[in-house]
């Protein structure tokens, strides 16, 4: 791994990937451990796998389970990031399928972004709620962790990607994708990009102040923004080609 300074402690960094739709499992590490973690929070998604990649050790939560079955809305984001905690993580790296609303943004596209809109609701999304933990209020004004982004786009070159340094993700709550006109007021908001999955994630990653970013597989373009209607075949065939070089671009990330 590269560029990731680990400043405040000596332990050796331990990059956890969190997998979104298109990537339950992880094929570039060599398995050395299976983690059946439970959280004072409850079970995360799925089994964690512990690996060595290029390397380095590395972590790997399948965020909708696997097999893929966890709605969005029903995730246990605060006991995923919970476990990846209690295994040592030092960063996070999630990775989330995204539909595109900015002209760049175009399927098949890869970008890493920078900011964030929650649309979401009715998710546990903090960790101070008074019970687990007393009231605080984190700051979010970066919410992805600009070290890790910039080794996220260097890793990128590294893999001959052409990758996005930008985005506005907009967390939509799913799980049936959007009409046009909530598209266009994302879109008049600022957004250049929709998913389901990065809040609260994000948020309760800084919580516990774990550095935390994401890469982003736009896999269709979002409602209104061509022709057509929105169909899993498309999106199915874009995951396809696009995950495999979001695992060249964590395999870059990794490389000492
Ligand atoms: N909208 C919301 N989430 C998504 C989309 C979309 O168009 N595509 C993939 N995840």
């Amino acid at each position: 791994m590269q560029d990731i300074p680990v400043v405040t402690s000596p332990m050796q960094p331990l990059i956890a990937i969190i997998g979104g739709t298109g990537l339950t499992e992880l094929e570039g590490p060599e398995l050395t451990q299976t983690h059946d973690i439970n959280t004072a929070l409850g079970k995360p998604s799925s089994l964690i796998q512990e690996g060595t990649w290029n390397g380095q050790r590395v972590l790997f939560l399948a965020r909708h389970g696997h097999p893929h079955a966890v709605p969005p809305h029903k995730v246990n984001y605060r006991a995923n990031i919970l476990a990846l905690q209690q295994l040592g993580a030092t960063h996070i790296v999630a990775v989330n399928a995204v539909g595109g609303i900015h002209s760049e943004m175009v399927s098949g596209r890869i970008a890493v972004p920078h900011q964030i809109v929650d649309y979401t609701y009715g998710r546990e999304n903090t960790f101070f709620d008074g019970d687990f933990r007393p009231l605080d209020h984190i700051d979010l004004t970066h919410p992805y962790d600009e070290t890790l982004r910039q080794a996220l786009m260097v890793a990128g070159k590294q893999a001959g990607l052409s990758v996005s340094d930008f985005g506005v993700y907009a967390a939509t709550q799913g799980p049936r994708l959007e009409t046009i006109a909530e598209i266009v007021r994302l879109e008049r908001d600022g957004c250049d990009l929709v998913g389901m999955t990065g809040m609260p994630e994000a948020a309760l990653a800084r919580e516990l102040n774990i550095p935390y970013a994401s890469i982003c597989l736009v896999v269709n373009p979002a409602a209104g923004k061509s022709d057509g209607e929105i169909t899993m075949d498309e999106i199915r065939a874009v995951i396809g080609t696009g995950m495999g070089q979001v695992r060249d671009m964590l395999g870059a990330l990794l490389e000492k």
